[in-house]
């Protein structure tokens, strides 16, 4: 996919430890259109891509706007983007892409965020806002000044929508969420965005009350039980080629795609962004992967080709 050139345009530290980058298109051309929900592959420098939601204006198609947390310990990305990157510089990024879709014509949404998950969630809010839709922001943080976007959420045309959980500790954030989502709502949808425990406890409370084709969720990392070690070998044929290979208990899929040299679209390499999902035309998949939602997973029909593997002793893909 090709990359776009941007330049940082803005640089602001929205809470501590969390900053906005409004990155501006040169040239004649606008960005692509793009729908909340949606994030861009980052090249932060030294080969280092990162995805980001954004969280911006998405009829300003003359910017976009990503926020970023800096990650402690950072496996890259998040010190290149607060101590490297500066207003001025150029980056390249990916079109936006959406794994994230927001269900405009649901009746009411009830979107959760905690920490840097704000980012799509605030975009989702802006649109339903936007729309005149029914829906209800609640947003988890450690405390006031972690709290990124703070002003624009409590003083914007829907702050009465938005409720602010600040400084809860695990038990009562899972008590929180548990009286958040204990009653349903008739054609009602979730989403939910922020780190893996609190992930984990928004899913098992959704999941209790509300039909799972409703919940909706992204992560920033895999869940630790699916990102395990590596099991047995198994076998894929690549349809569209006619070749069969070989995938061996400590590789993966994309491992075996890259060492024949067969070109596939990949980023995260965890089974987080979506890149990389690929249609199954027979076999079934042993998901590992973060992204897929359940139904994809049932229908069996596609997979990510970085983390999951076969449950069977071979898979057929349309490669
Ligand atoms: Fe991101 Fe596979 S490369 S999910």
């Amino acid at each position: 996919m090709a990359l776009i050139n941007v330049k940082v345009e803005k640089v602001t530290q929205e809470a501590e430890g969390i900053r906005s980058f409004v990155l501006a298109k040169k040239g004649i051309f606008n960005f692509p259109p793009y729908t909340p929900g949606a994030h861009i592959d980052v090249h932060c420098g030294e080969g280092i891509i990162r995805q980001y939601s954004l969280c911006g204006d998405p009829a300003d198609r003359r910017h976009l706007m990503i926020a970023v947390r800096q990650v402690d310990p950072s496996r890259g990305g998040s010190d290149l983007m607060h101590k490297v990157v500066t207003k001025g510089d150029r980056l390249e990024i990916g079109a936006p892409r959406n794994n994230f879709p927001l269900d405009e014509a649901a009746a009411h949404s009830v979107l959760l965020a905690a920490g840097i998950g704000i980012t799509p969630i605030i975009a989702m809010a802006d649109r339903l806002h936007a729309l005149g839709r029914s829906f209800a922001l609640h947003y988890f943080s450690r405390a006031t000044e972690h709290t990124a976007f703070r002003n624009r959420l409590s003083e914007g045309g829907y702050a009465d929508k938005v409720i602010f959980h600040e400084g809860l500790d695990i038990r009562a954030t899972g008590q929180t969420l548990d009286d958040i989502l204990a009653a349903p709502a008739a054609d009602g949808r979730v989403y939910m965005c922020g780190p893996g425990p609190f992930m984990d406890r928004a899913e098992t409370a959704a999941q209790a009350h509300w039909p799972v084709d409703t919940i909706n969720l992204e992560r920033f990392a895999a869940k630790p039980a699916l990102s395990g070690a590596l099991t047995k070998p198994f076998t894929v044929e690549l349809a569209q080629r006619g070749i069969t290979l070989e995938v061996g208990a400590n590789e993966t899929i994309l491992d075996v795609l890259e060492a024949h040299e067969i070109d596939a679209a990949f980023s995260c390499e965890q089974g987080v962004c979506g890149t990389c999902v690929t249609d199954v035309l027979a076999g079934t998949p042993e998901h590992r992967d973060s992204f897929l939602s359940p139904k994809q997973r049932r229908s069996g029909k596609m997979m990510c080709l970085c983390v999951s593997r076969a449950s069977n002793a071979k898979l057929i893909l349309d490669l």
